[in-house]
């Protein structure tokens, strides 16, 4: 670690201790350049992340709370309970407050346990503060700005005790996705679809009740209980509710074309209802929930967009959910914008500190499902190939991560989709739910070196879903969309019609999934063709039992259904 003497800062001056850098990078990224000091008395808000007390602590919980068998399965946590293991110490917390308020700085707490505060101060007051630099860089290609430094220190006395500090040295991915959309390639009905319906066969997109076939999923409506499923929604991409009805007339004629979400809305979000914003996440998770989901309440939870920061929206996201009494039961998180998408645009610090976040909502009994991006085997959609860069925050390991899969490319079964992202975290160590199933893949594949990829790492996906479906957008058919955005909207309904049997029964909802899906690949379909190239490497390849292109498979409803009734 680096250690800065005051007196070599100048801006230090007076200062009487040692500064260490927190982060630093070398220079922007590509397409970013400097524009200029930003002048002093901008006024910047700035997240510092405090450290835990006892981060281990929590995780030993979740795993025990989650684990079928445990003694205390199903047994989740207030988020009292779950503040002790996350608040800051005394200590931490005395020699941060001292060291802002001898600046006269006030913060907030913008968590429940404290471990995030906010603090407003002038560039000015920042660059001492920090020993920063902070810059206007612009973004040629979007032609937009944002105030970043190149390196931040904190006084030494504070290692340890602040884990990082944002916005500061991460700048936002501005590019637009290049593809969402892959069509099919083959419209050869394949072999093994043979006792489902004819439509459903040749189609080449999945709507809601040729999945109701292939995955066994009801199509009958939940019975009424205290169980929600929330679509989250960022980016200013809404969901449309004449869409909604229009596609819910055309694929659930047997349901009420009025039924709708709810909304619920935080950072000033809205769901603006113009048919030109209708979104394309927003509107096929809304289509795909509502109409797979029968009868259970969905909520559509917009976040306002903030500038240029994905992340800090998503780090908002989730402690609104942990403020909540009942947050929804299950979440879906489908987002697959490339501002937050794969791990090399993160911060490590405020990676793990997001996926703490989710270890907390684990507590608290939510089933967290996102989905592992369209880039292959961790590519990346800008020609800054880094092979093997793993999907964030689906490298989380408190997080259903999902994959894809389709009926193509003249398989005769439900092969493993390229677009499917998958591979190994370099943030996160590998979990021990899949310790056996990640090393048999690692050991029949000769993989077991660390080569390309981390193969200590928190693997992903867990499972995968049909990654091909046909939604409606601004009163539009949209067909042969591919996208495992939408894998993930059928997972997550599915988990949500489970959920709801269980609490029907008086019993808790499933809450993190992955220890009780590593504990039973028998309730998935095996998928063991495909692969998923990406970034000019062959990928990984679909193989049986558990694999880096599709996890376990596809859900099998009448399974999954078995064994949660008996847990
Ligand atoms: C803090 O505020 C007090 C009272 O207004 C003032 O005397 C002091 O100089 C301020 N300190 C700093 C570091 O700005
Ligand atoms: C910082 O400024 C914002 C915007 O003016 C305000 O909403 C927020 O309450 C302020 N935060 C603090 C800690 O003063
Ligand atoms: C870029 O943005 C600036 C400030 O928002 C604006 O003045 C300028 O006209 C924009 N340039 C282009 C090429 O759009
Ligand atoms: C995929 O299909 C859509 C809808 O039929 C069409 O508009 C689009 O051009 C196709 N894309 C490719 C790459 O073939
Ligand atoms: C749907 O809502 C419309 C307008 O409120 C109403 O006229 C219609 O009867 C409703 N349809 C059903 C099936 O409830
Ligand atoms: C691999 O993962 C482990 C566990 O998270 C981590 O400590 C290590 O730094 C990673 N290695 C690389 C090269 O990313
Ligand atoms: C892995 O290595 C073993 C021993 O060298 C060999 O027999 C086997 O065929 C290899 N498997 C694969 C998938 O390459
Ligand atoms: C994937 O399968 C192909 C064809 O069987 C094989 O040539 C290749 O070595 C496999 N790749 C990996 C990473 O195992």
């Amino acid at each position: 670690m680096l250690i800065i003497v005051a007196a070599l800062v100048p801006l230090l001056v007076g200062v009487a201790s040692e500064f260490v850098v927190l982060e630093r990078r070398d220079g922007p990224p590509p397409g970013f350049s400097s524009i200029g000091p930003t002048p002093g008395s901008e006024v910047l808000t700035l997240r510092f992340g405090l450290s835990s007390n006892n981060i281990p602590a929590l995780h030993e919980t979740v795993y025990d709370i989650s684990t079928p068998g445990n003694a205390l399965y199903g047994k989740y946590l207030s988020q009292e309970e779950i503040n002790k293991f996350v608040a800051p110490s005394a200590d931490t917390l005395s020699r941060v407050s001292s060291w802002l308020s001898g600046s006269n700085f006030t913060s907030v707490p913008v968590t429940p346990a404290g471990d995030w505060i906010s603090v407003n101060m002038t560039v000015a007051q920042a660059n001492d503060l920090l020993a920063a630099d902070f810059s206007t860089f612009q973004d040629r290609t979007i032609n937009a700005t944002v105030i970043r430094t190149l390196c931040y220190a904190i006084p030494s006395n504070l290692q340890g005790h602040i884990d990082w500090v944002h916005p500061t040295v991460k700048f936002p991915v501005t590019r637009t996705r290049a593809a969402s959309f892959v069509n099919r390639t083959s419209a050869k009905p394949p072999t093994s679809l043979a006792s489902i319906s004819a439509d459903c066969r040749v189609s080449s997109s999945w709507t809601p009740a040729c999945l109701q076939e292939l995955y066994g999923i009801p199509s009958t409506p939940a019975k009424p209980a205290a169980n929600v499923l929330g679509v989250s929604g960022f980016n200013n991409d809404f969901a449309n509710k004449r869409d909604l009805k229009t596609f819910l007339q055309l694929h659930r004629p047997d349901i009420n074309p009025n039924t709708t979400f709810d909304l619920i809305t935080l950072d000033g979000g809205l769901n603006n209802q113009l048919p030109q914003n209708a979104g394309n996440t927003g509107d096929p998770d809304t289509q795909y929930t509502v109409g797979l989901a029968t009868g259970v309440p969905v909520t559509y939870i917009s976040t306002g967009t903030l500038p240029n920061d994905l992340l800090t929206e998503m780090l908002d996201q989730a402690n609104f959910l942990l403020k909540l009494e009942n947050p929804p039961q299950t979440i879906l998180n489908s987002n697959s914008d490339t501002s937050i998408g794969l791990e090399s645009v993160v911060s490590p610090a405020m990676g793990i500190s997001l996926c703490n976040a989710y270890a907390q909502l684990a507590a608290r009994g939510v089933s967290y499902i996102v989905q592992t991006g369209i880039w292959g085997a961790g590519g990346t959609p800008f020609g800054l190939c880094k092979p093997f860069d793993p999907p964030f925050p689906a490298s989380c390991p408190f997080v259903t991560a999902v994959g894809g899969t389709f009926f193509d490319n003249d398989e005769p079964e439900e092969t493993g989709a390229f677009i499917s992202g998958g591979g190994f975290s370099t943030f996160f160590g590998r979990p021990r739910y899949q310790d056996a199933a990640v090393s048999a893949y690692l050991q029949a594949t000769n993989n077991t070196q660390a080569t390309a990829f981390n193969v200590s790492g928190r693997a992903v996906p867990d499972v995968s879903a049909i990654a091909q479906i046909s939604y409606i957008s601004d009163g539009a058919i949209i067909d042969g969309a591919s996208a495992t955005e939408f894998s993930a909207d059928i997972f997550a309904s599915i988990i949500a019609l489970l959920t709801n049997e269980r609490i029907v029964a008086g019993k808790p909802g499933l809450g993190f999934l992955n220890p009780l899906i590593y504990a039973n690949p028998g309730a998935f379909n095996d998928i063991t063709t495909g692969s998923n190239p990406g970034c000019n490497t062959p990928g990984f390849n679909a193989t049986g039992g558990w694999d880096p292109v599709t996890g376990f498979g596809s859900p099998s409803y009448p399974k999954l259904q078995k064994l949660c009734a008996v847990l």
